[in-house]
């Protein structure tokens, strides 16, 4: 039996409704090297997380969580190589993840002496559900692990080199009573006492998505409305995906008042991922806002991270998957070669075209090999499209129809897609040489 596990909040004013759209980019910070990272079945090797550092930092990210270096002596390692080796820009800033407990907050510390900008990030779980069966405390106890905590790093934050900034999660907010939650971050907050130019990043984890994303949304409008010192806080989300709806729940929580998220390049992280970084980005850009990181190489980043990773980008991942800008069907193909016929004719200032939701050039795409391809669900519009396009031959109209049933037909049989070389050659067969 199940039932619902999730707290809406005692007030609900359900402003975010009212905006339909983001308009301005949050600040994004991937956990792809750590939570991403710590899911892999072969989490990967320290060489391997710096090139996928240096990938990170070449699409723009200025926050990244590099890792939980009191885990294991590849995360030490990998983090005193980025700041031994001089590895990270000025203008980013490196993030590491700390339990509450005093021995692992100490040696995360010993882990980021001497980084230029650096987050600390300790974390405490609050649920119904784990301090009752994994903690056995009560709520007094469980916000007393997040305030020594928090102690732990202010005192320590004065004894290393570099600039630290705190960041503190409730996790498994989503089984937390929202009240509660916004309790502890407040404590946290009062020993912290962020200051303009020293601001604290409170982070809301959907650990395990439980809730749609409205729900969500409306806890952080009421956790945004409640936080202490809220002007010195950045309130940031780190949604996971187990309902599929990461993406969503992130954007609705932009909308209820976040302002920074945490996520990794197409959903990876633990058991079905966190937010995919990536959509959520694009999305914003196809509403015309620039979200501050370049995808327009998304093949590369997309076979760099394949290759560390050993996961695959599906075909159907949005923006950057094979399959995402292809029509082959006839009457798709007939309206994006109109569409497309249309922008030129008209000079164009915005992307209108039917059945592609953004430009494929944007993200290194060509119209040849990636938009209209042949099948047995194609049309004369697509067939002649490929054949002007690969090979400059025009057909005149009244053949259109024939050779467009010809391809259609031959695919059929074959039970193959036909690439513009087959095309030509059943061309060729069939009528005379070109
Ligand atoms: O998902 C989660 O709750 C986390 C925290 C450590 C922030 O990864
Ligand atoms: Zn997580």
């Amino acid at each position: 039996k199940y039932q619902k596990t999730y707290f809406m909040p005692s007030e609900a004013t359900y402003d975010w409704v009212k905006k339909d759209s983001i308009t301005e980019p949050p600040v994004w910070c991937s956990v792809d090297l750590r939570d991403g990272n710590q899911a892999l079945i072969e989490p990967m090797s320290l060489e391997e997380k710096v090139e996928f550092f240096k990938m990170l930092v070449k699409i723009g990210f200025k926050e990244i969580e590099v890792g939980f270096p009191a885990a294991s002596e590849t995360e030490y390692n990998f983090l005193r190589t980025l700041i031994d080796r001089k590895l990270i820009p000025d203008d980013v800033t490196v993030q590491v993840l700390t339990q509450a407990r005093e021995h692992i907050i100490r040696k995360t510390f010993e882990a980021v002496d001497g980084a230029p900008n650096a987050v600390v990030h300790v974390y405490n779980s609050t649920s119904v559900a784990q301090r009752e069966q994994v903690f056995r405390k009560s709520k007094e106890e469980i916000k007393k692990i997040a305030v020594d905590g928090a102690k732990l790093l202010k005192e320590l934050a004065a004894e290393v080199k570099g600039n630290i900034r705190f960041e503190y999660s409730p996790e498994s907010f989503h089984g937390t009573e929202v009240e509660y939650a916004v309790e502890v971050c407040n404590a946290v907050l009062d020993v912290w006492q962020p200051q303009a130019d020293a601001k604290a990043i409170i982070n809301i984890p959907s650990t395990v998505e439980n809730a749609m994303p409205h729900v969500f949304a409306t806890q952080i409008e009421y956790v945004s409305k409640h936080l202490k010192y809220r002007d010195n806080v950045v309130l940031s989300l780190h949604p996971h995906n187990d309902r599929g709806c990461g993406v969503a729940t992130a954007e609705l929580g932009v909308l209820a008042g976040a302002d920074r998220i945490e996520g990794t390049l197409f959903g990876n992280g633990e058991r079905t991922g966190n937010m995919d970084i990536v959509t959520m980005a694009m999305n914003m850009y196809s509403h015309g806002v620039d979200p501050k990181l370049d995808f327009s190489n998304m093949q590369e980043i997309a076979d760099t991270y394949e290759r560390l990773t050993n996961m695959q980008v599906s075909m159907r991942q949005p923006y950057a998957g094979e399959l995402v800008f292809t029509a082959f069907s006839g009457s798709h193909q007939d309206a994006i070669s109109k569409g497309m016929a249309y922008r030129e004719e008209k000079n164009c200032e915005y992307w209108t075209v039917p059945y592609l939701p953004i430009d494929p050039k944007d993200v290194g795409r060509t119209y040849d090999s990636d938009v209209i391809r042949i099948n047995s669900q194609s049309g004369r519009g697509g067939v002649s499209y490929v054949l002007k396009n690969s090979f400059g031959l025009i057909l005149p109209d009244k053949m259109k129809e024939e050779v467009g049933y010809l391809m259609k037909n031959v695919s059929d049989h074959r039970h193959a897609e036909l690439s513009p070389e087959d095309m030509r050659d059943v061309f060729k067969e069939t009528y005379v040489d070109v």
